[in-house]
């Protein structure tokens, strides 16, 4: 049975470095621990808390019950033939040793998703995307534990009903499963994709004049240290809202006035703008309010300087929500999770 620790500090355990206790706290390192737990009745009534790397979740209050830590590890080659691997990483691996592991086997698939916090398990949950890259587009399918059966499920593609930033493990199956493994069919012969605008200009500074699954991930790494805070400096949770998809009708109107909006097509009739941008034309950029803030080189970034709240984070992002709604009539929702 793993060792089950009470009262514990959550504040290295969550990347915004918020001060919370947890009452009961157990790490598992495979299918067999979380079942064992699971199945002890001292935890059957306590209200329960996954965590993978703690990178997309905002603790409002001291945690009243038991929070499970997944660290399944392992990494394996499932298939393979001469163009394609599919390989197997456990729920418990941290997400970018696993991109790093892939880029040194120069296998690509991953390379635009480097250096995003948090891990292999959580991924799937929310669609983890950046630089024209979700990880739908190289997912081919997960184990996850039922919490209620207590059975392993398996969830191909299109059982995970992906979207942007979005799955069924938010919605119809949120708070039932924990992901166990998750399976990527990476290429051999590299398909690169560039097209997201800065990468191929840090790529052109960098004096790189032959492509390789390095030099995208290398590029990836430069553009986000370059934007986004370091959690072991500046507590952060990366982008704190989504980027909103908004009907075209309110685009074109909105782009009457701010005609410098910037925006990516969706389909015929809907358009997402970057939040960002909306939260910096609110006025939001770099503002601090005590220990917490809007980041000064990206605002779809919330900051704990050190001693902020969870509450006061969530009043913040309200404030932000508001004013972005006033002057856009636009509403911008979060991407973090509220855990209370
Ligand atoms: N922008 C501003 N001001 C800002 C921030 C952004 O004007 O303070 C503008 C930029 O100039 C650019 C546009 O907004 O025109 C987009 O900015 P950026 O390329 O930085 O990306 P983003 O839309 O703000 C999204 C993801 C990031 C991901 C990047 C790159 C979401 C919610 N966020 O951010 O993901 O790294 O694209 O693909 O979709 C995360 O989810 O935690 C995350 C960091």
């Amino acid at each position: 049975m793993p060792e089950i620790k009470e009262t514990i500090s959550l504040k290295p355990y969550n990347t915004f470095g918020l001060e919370a206790k947890a009452k009961y706290f157990a790490i598992f390192k495979s299918v067999e621990d979380l079942e064992e737990i699971l199945r002890d009745q001292r935890f059957k009534n306590e209200k329960k808390l996954f965590l993978g790397g703690g990178s997309n979740i905002l603790l409002m209050n001291d945690f009243d019950g038991l929070v499970l830590k997944n660290e399944i590890k392992g990494i394996k080659i499932v298939s393979e033939n001469s163009e394609k691997v599919v390989l197997e990483a456990g729920g418990g691996e941290n997400w970018h040793s696993f991109v790093l592991d892939t880029i040194e086997k120069n296998l690509s698939g991953l390379e635009n998703l480097s250096l995003i916090p948090g891990t292999v398990g959580a991924a799937p949950m929310q669609n983890i995307g950046a630089y024209g890259i979700e990880i739908k587009d190289v997912f081919v399918e997960l184990e996850a534990l039922n919490l209620e059966t207590l059975e392993v499920e398996r969830f191909d593609k299109e059982k995970c009903n992906f979207g942007y930033r979005e799955s069924y493990f938010k919605h119809q199956g949120n708070g039932k499963y924990v992901i166990l493994n998750v399976c990527f069919e990476l290429s051999k012969k590299p398909i690169f994709n560039v097209s997201y605008g800065a990468i191929k200009d840090t790529l052109q500074q960098m004096g790189v004049k032959k492509l390789s699954v390095k030099a995208i991930s290398d590029a990836v790494i430069a553009i986000r240290k370059s934007k986004l805070p370091d959690p072991a400096e500046i507590g952060n949770s990366g982008s704190f809202f989504k980027n909103p998809e908004i009907e075209k009708s309110i685009y074109e109107s909105v782009k009457l006035q701010y005609p410098e909006i910037p925006s990516y097509p969706i389909d015929e009739k809907t358009v997402k703008v970057p939040a960002g941008w909306l939260i910096e034309q609110a006025g939001w950029k770099g503002k601090r309010i005590g220990d917490i803030g809007v980041h000064a080189k990206q605002a779809l970034v919330l900051v704990n300087y050190g001693g902020g709240k969870g509450q006061e984070i969530a009043d913040l992002a309200s404030e932000i929500q508001a004013s972005v709604l006033e002057k856009f009539g636009i509403t911008i929702n979060p991407e973090v999770n509220f855990i209370s």
